[in-house]
């Protein structure tokens, strides 16, 4: 029997409190199974604290609860964080009221490639666990470039059995990159300091402007 599929949107939306658990109440299956989401948080933060006082975007930010790591452990004067998953944005907002940190965080409905930026731009941007769900990385990578002023962080899911297994699960269509798919897009940025972390599944890259 075929199976239905859905948007990314869609999808996501039916999972904030999943999502949110993989934080909130990990099991042991998550911290075993699930490790490169804790790594990339942990080089994201990183990123976070190397630049002082500065203001993030958290691109696709879901749950919202990286977005009160970053807050909580740097120096950042303010995140915000978009998502297309109203489901999402509840929980962010819930969420970061809970930590007491609301007053630094912002969280707001759209999809970040269509959404009118204006002028506005962040010192740092964060897109972890996004573009597995983004059919034109040229196009995400381009955009998160021009709004950056310091470094952008990205997580890149490879393919594998791993991804074998989230394609047989997931109603929603997945991408996949190589560690050249994603030196290319960025030489694209003309992003010539760019470094790389292997993480459970995949890569996360930091491009320093
Ligand atoms: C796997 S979750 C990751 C959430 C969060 N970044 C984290 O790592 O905990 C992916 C999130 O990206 C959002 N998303 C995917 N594509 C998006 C887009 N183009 N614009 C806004 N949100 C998007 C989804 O709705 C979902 O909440």
């Amino acid at each position: 029997m075929s199976k239905t599929i859905h948007s990314a949107q869609q999808y996501w939306n039916d999972r904030s409190d999943l999502f949110g658990n993989y934080y909130v109440k990990p099991t042991f299956f998550d911290r075993v199974f699930r490790k490169g989401v804790y790594t990339r948080v942990a080089v994201a933060t990183k990123v976070c604290q190397e630049f002082p006082n500065s203001s993030i975007l958290d691109i696709g930010s879901g749950p919202g609860v990286n977005s009160v790591t970053f807050i909580k452990n740097s120096s950042a004067n303010k995140i915000t964080g978009i998502d297309f998953a109203p489901n999402m944005i509840d929980y962010a907002q819930k969420f970061s009221s809970e930590q007491g940190v609301s007053d630094k965080c912002s969280f707001f409905e759209g999809n970040f490639l269509t959404h009118d930026w204006k002028n506005e731009t962040f010192d740092i941007s964060v897109a972890l666990g996004v573009l597995d769900y983004i059919k034109d990385a040229e196009e995400f990578i381009l955009k998160i470039n021009k709004l950056t002023e310091k470094a952008f962080v990205i997580s890149w899911p490879e393919n594998g059995l791993r991804m074998a297994l989230r394609r047989y699960r997931y109603t929603c269509p997945l991408f996949h990159y190589t560690e050249n798919d994603i030196r290319n897009l960025h030489s694209k940025c003309n992003i010539s300091d760019l470094k790389f972390v292997k993480s459970g599944g995949g890569w996360v890259s930091i491009a320093y402007k």
